[in-house]
């Protein structure tokens, strides 16, 4: 067993902390956050993630899980460090990885002997290279180990990985030819040091016991692993709900639609729901960090520059499609429905819920709105305790967040309470018949209004 060292306590850093302690490793997380890392070592999770704080409160009581305020002692005793401190949008969209830098400038002189540091944290292609030069140790390694785990899913997606990629800095030549190595695994093989590989393989045998197929290749490969398979879901979204647009102006149902599509197993049924658009921490800021990298490179991208450009159009035409159903918003009352970025999570950041009701804002409506896992205002909504007394006096409904509960609720008593029973549902989420026959007009996204 391995003693791992943790550098961030967010969600990736506390979930990867948990796991690895969960499959026997000795960790040590360690976080800037005074009160994170004192709740932590209380073994109190504030965010909602199903699974999270049992494996955390099983650590720390095991004892093979501490947490830190500061990264000196994460640091100084780890064979394998991992970093997963964010790394947001900067300049001119690309990555800002002041943080990994930071850390890195600490390791440089902390770690020991033989320590190899993993960069879990998603960054531009070629960043690991780079790092490995600047720690300028030969007796530690820098690898990249993305993070594919989706929030809401994190401890399950952790533990029963669907793949685990491992890069390790090669010349970057770019010649490569790809090889099976032992059971669910494949090594591809860039030219790279013996070293980085042995340590890649190290870092591959910590999730020994989740089953999961590895990737073992270069280190800008593993990196754009990462950015690719979010940029194409992204890819994916924004082409859905173009397809909805075109459903409602010539009269065909987005469900049908994909639906149809998705009896076709090269494409598949995932990520084919229209919504208000995709947000969270991660697709914004990823499409235009790969987006940044391309330029960089000198890499026309347009197919990246349509996915964020209609995406960047979705919350606005949400708002007409609100504005169509209900009337003139200025002085309307409005019960949004969800607002986190999507259902299962308390995340806000960037969330198109709350750039939808920004907008709505603007037009002068009065926002109320409940969200089962959001439990303070949110910007110009005033968050209320039940979706009830978001509905109570309202001129319309606005579902943006496909929380699985608001297909279960009260129509007749929602529509009784309501000023006029109008529901915009982004998600199409509402069981269509149950809702018109409780006397409400349902609006649709892709598929049109449905009233009794
Ligand atoms: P987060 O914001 O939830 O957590 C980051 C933590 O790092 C915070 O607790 C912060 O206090 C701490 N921190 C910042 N600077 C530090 C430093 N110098 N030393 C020690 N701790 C420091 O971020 P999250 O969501 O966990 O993301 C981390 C990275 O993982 C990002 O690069 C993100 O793109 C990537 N990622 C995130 C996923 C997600 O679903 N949230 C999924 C896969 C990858």
């Amino acid at each position: 067993m391995a003693r791992i060292g943790v550098i961030g306590a967010g969600y990736v850093g506390l979930t990867t902390a948990a796991c690895f302690a969960r499959l026997g490793h000795e960790v040590v997380c360690a976080d800037v956050d005074a009160a994170r890392v004192e709740a932590l070592s209380r073994a109190e999770v504030v965010a909602h993630e199903p699974g999270l704080p049992e494996l955390v409160a099983e650590g720390v009581r095991a004892g093979r899980l501490r947490f830190v305020l500061g990264n000196p002692e994460a640091l100084g005793d780890a064979d394998f460090v991992f970093l997963c401190v964010p790394t947001p949008t900067g300049a001119d969209g690309a990555a800002d990885l002041a943080a990994v830098h930071a850390v890195l400038a600490q390791a440089r002189d902390a770690v020991r002997p033989g320590c190899v540091l993993v960069l879990k944290s998603t960054v531009p292609p070629g960043t690991t290279e780079r790092v490995a030069e600047l720690v300028g140790r030969d007796d530690v390694e820098v690898v990249s180990n993305p993070e594919f785990l989706r929030e809401g899913h994190a401890v399950d997606d952790f533990l029963r990985p669907q793949r685990v990629v491992v890069g390790a800095p090669g010349s970057g030549s770019g010649s490569r030819s790809g090889s099976r190595s032992g059971s669910g695994s494949r090594s591809g093989s860039a030219s790279r040091s013996g070293s980085g590989e042995d340590a890649a393989r190290r870092v591959v045998a910590l999730y020994e016991g989740t089953g999961a197929p590895t990737l073992i290749t270069d280190s800008a490969s593993a990196e754009l692993v990462k950015y690719a398979s979010n940029c194409f879901l992204a890819m994916k979204l924004s082409y859905v709900n173009s397809l909805a647009e075109l459903c409602e102006r010539v009269g065909a149902d987005i469900a049908d639609v994909t639906e149809g599509m998705s009896l076709d197993d090269r494409i598949g049924a995932a990520f084919l729901e229209p919504g208000p658009g995709w947000g969270g921490s991660c697709f914004p800021k990823d499409t235009r960090a790969l987006l940044s990298a391309a330029e960089e490179a000198r890499v026309d991208f347009p197919l990246l520059r349509a996915t964020i450009g209609t995406n960047g159009h979705q919350a606005r035409r949400v708002v007409d499609m609100v504005r169509d159903a209900v009337g003139p918003l200025r002085g309307a009352r409005l019960g949004l429905l969800g607002l986190t970025f999507k259902a299962g999570t308390d995340d806000l950041r960037d969330s198109p819920a709350l750039a939808v009701a920004e907008l709505l804002a603007e037009e002068g409506a009065h926002l109320v709105g409940y969200d089962p896992c959001v439990h303070r205002d949110c910007g110009p909504v005033r968050v209320l305790g039940s979706a009830e007394a978001a509905a109570a006096g309202a001129d319309g409904l606005v579902v943006l967040t496909e929380w699985p509960e608001f297909a279960e609720l009260d129509w007749p008593a929602l529509a009784g309470a309501m000023n006029r029973p109008v529901i915009v549902d982004t998600r199409n989420l509402l069981p269509v018949d149950k809702v018109v026959e409780a006397g409400f007009r349902l609006v649709g996204i892709g598929r049109g209004a449905t009233a009794a």
